[in-house]
């Protein structure tokens, strides 16, 4: 029996390998369909943006994870193996970073700290300091595992926090909201959100000029989520306008951003490689290794992909 890489070079399926072997050197993995020798050894398979219709050549595959968060690309393929469970990862190293970059966004701008970057005479000497948004109410679209942790991190900064997901949840100190009534109720006392929402069929295009102009007038917009969220040519006449002060996105519809999108030459929005928080091999190792266990025993796996809501 076999586990199955097949992950992008640039996100070093190589490192993955290492990781796994030294967990357990008995394991026999490979990497890259091409180097399968025998397709029907393979029992677990661990994926990003694979060829569409790739999986079902292992006819003895007994789950399939994505290597990220999100379970978007694997269910991209409309030619998965019937029957074949799904799993994604939660990491807490991938937590840490993206609320580490939230925070970083956040403060950036309510800093200003770019504008004395473009110009050290921004704010005379002796100015108090002037917060570019009096405002410090977040909102966080998705309370899973990553909204919930950054969450936290923002109230231990003294923000105030609230959160919208598919169903209201029980977090102390965070304000829930869920349905339509409550993501308009949140918008409207936002200064900064954060998307951090799969990109499914209920989420496609959520954020648009109807959605995004409820938010407190100046708000900031963070984009970590995914790119099908967000119309762009409404975020573009929004902060046009000046609704929104700025946005930061680290995700896109096409990716790599096209060199001629209008988000780059835009003054106020700052652009990231979808790098606010990359797999860490090391750190997701064990839970690929617990779920490679449990698929080949036939035990219940961890962190299944949820068909009905498509993440
Ligand atoms: C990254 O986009 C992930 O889904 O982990």
């Amino acid at each position: 029996m076999s586990l199955l890489i097949c992950i992008p070079d640039s996100m070093q399926p190589q490192s993955l390998c290492s990781a796994l072997q030294s967990l357990d050197s008995g394991l026999k993995i490979e990497i890259g369909s091409e180097n399968v020798h025998n397709q029907d050894e393979v029992e677990f398979a661990v994926v990003w943006k694979h060829p569409e219709g790739l999986l079902r050549n292992y006819p003895n595959l007994k789950a399939i994870s994505s290597y990220g968060h999100g379970a978007d690309a694997l269910l991209a393929d409309k030619q998965l193996p019937a029957g074949v469970p799904l799993v994604r990862l939660m990491d807490t190293t991938m937590a840490k970073w993206m609320s580490e970059y939230l925070l970083t966004v956040v403060l950036l701008q309510r800093r200003q700290l770019l504008e004395y970057a473009k110009n050290p005479e921004f704010s005379a000497w002796g100015t108090a300091v002037c917060h570019s948004h009096p405002g410090n109410q977040i909102g966080i679209l998705g309370l899973g595992y990553l909204g919930l942790a950054a969450a936290k991190v923002f109230l231990l900064m003294d923000f105030k926090v609230s959160g919208w997901s598919r169903r209201k949840k029980q977090v102390k100190e965070v304000e829930s909201f869920s349905g339509k009534k409550g993501f308009s109720a949140m918008l409207k006392q936002t200064d900064y959100l954060i998307n951090l929402l799969p990109h499914t069929t209920e989420t496609r295009d959520l954020l648009n000029i109807g959605t995004l102009s409820q938010l407190k007038r100046g708000a900031y917009l963070i984009n970590v989520g995914r790119g099908q969220t967000l119309v762009d040519e409404d975020l573009i006449a929004l902060l046009d306008g000046g609704q929104l002060s700025g946005a930061c996105l680290d995700v896109f519809r096409t990716e790599p951003l096209p060199k001629e999108h209008p988000f780059r030459k835009h003054k106020n929005i700052l652009i990231t490689p979808h790098n606010s928080s990359a797999t860490p091999a090391e750190s997701v190792a064990p839970q690929i290794l617990e779920n490679y266990r449990r698929a080949v025993s036939g035990r219940q796996l961890l962190n299944t992909v949820d068909l009905e809501h498509g993440y």
